[in-house]
């Protein structure tokens, strides 16, 4: 591992005694985090752990619940995204989000890609969004499998097809950050290895923040690991730190499969 990993300046969002309650119940304990540039990052723990929270609080999609109260920082290149000048649909532009279930729209695979890019005016309709739109299928592994039947509707692709395909889509808006919850929980096998594929090159140009319940993926994809129980961040360490040397017993005890 490089030693730039402890440079300050690698570091592209920092969580700082983030705190979140959704009405009384204290979800979030004062998690401090480094997220590195260009790496990838696993979230893992039990249920209920915070790790979909903790993820939500990087994008600010927790504002959109009425009951969340949130203190903390979430500083992403020295600006705390949650200070009252920062706007939360640029801060989702920079942060792009991929969910559990793929959910194209109901509409054609070339507009699930350039709805958000023309809407955003990133581009206008015509080659420029055509060439846009080729790209972001071809970064997301998908263009081959497209490219002829670009008019038919998202939903009538592979529970594999549509979540590359959702991946283009948050590609597609230039995202910094992309986000992923549990991005494989519901593909096969072939479907999974071509996300996690997919997840690698990604990672030269986006610094991605996963969550997931595999530990094989964490140790296959992820080159930092956290490990959250009871809302709280237990260890954040390498990868293989964590899953060969861990600190805490409890991180051990999960990862060797004796609870959660
Ligand atoms: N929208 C919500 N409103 C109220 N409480 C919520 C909401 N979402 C999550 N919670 C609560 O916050 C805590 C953390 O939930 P979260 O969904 O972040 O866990 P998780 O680690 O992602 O779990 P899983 O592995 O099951 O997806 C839980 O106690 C949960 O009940
Ligand atoms: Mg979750």
């Amino acid at each position: 591992m490089s030693k730039k990993i402890n440079n300050i300046q690698e570091i592209k969002i920092y969580t700082k005694k983030l705190n979140l309650w959704y009405g009384k119940n204290h979800a979030l304990h004062n998690i401090t985090i480094p997220i590195h540039e260009n790496k990838i990052t696993a979230l893992i723990g039990p249920s209920g752990c915070g790790k979909s929270t903790f993820l939500r609080c990087l994008n600010r999609m927790n504002d959109l619940i009425s009951t969340v109260k949130i203190e903390g920082k979430v500083i992403i290149y020295g600006k705390n995204i949650y200070d009252k000048d920062v706007d939360e649909v640029s801060v989702r532009k920079k942060v792009g989000m991929v969910f559990q279930q793929a959910n194209p729209f109901a509409k054609s695979i070339y507009e699930n890609v350039a709805y958000a890019p023309i809407k955003h005016l990133l581009v206008k309709k015509g080659e420029d969004c055509d060439i846009l739109v080729e790209k972001s299928l071809r970064n997301a592994g998908l263009w081959d499998e497209v490219k002829d039947k670009l008019k038919e509707s998202g939903t009538s692709l592979s529970g594999g097809q549509q979540q590359r395909l959702c991946i283009a889509r948050t590609i597609a808006i230039r995202p910094e950050v992309i986000l992923m919850d549990e991005p494989t929980s519901a593909l096969d096998p072939i479907s999974t290895e071509k996300i996690e594929t997919l997840m690698l090159e990604l990672k030269e140009k986006y610094t991605i923040i996963t969550v997931t319940h595999n530990m094989q993926q964490a140790a296959r994809v992820a080159d930092m690991t956290a490990f959250f129980h009871l809302g709280k961040l237990i260890e954040f360490d390498k990868t293989e730190t964590i899953f060969v040397n861990p600190t805490n017993t409890k991180t051990e005890d999960y990862i060797t499969g004796r609870f959660g």
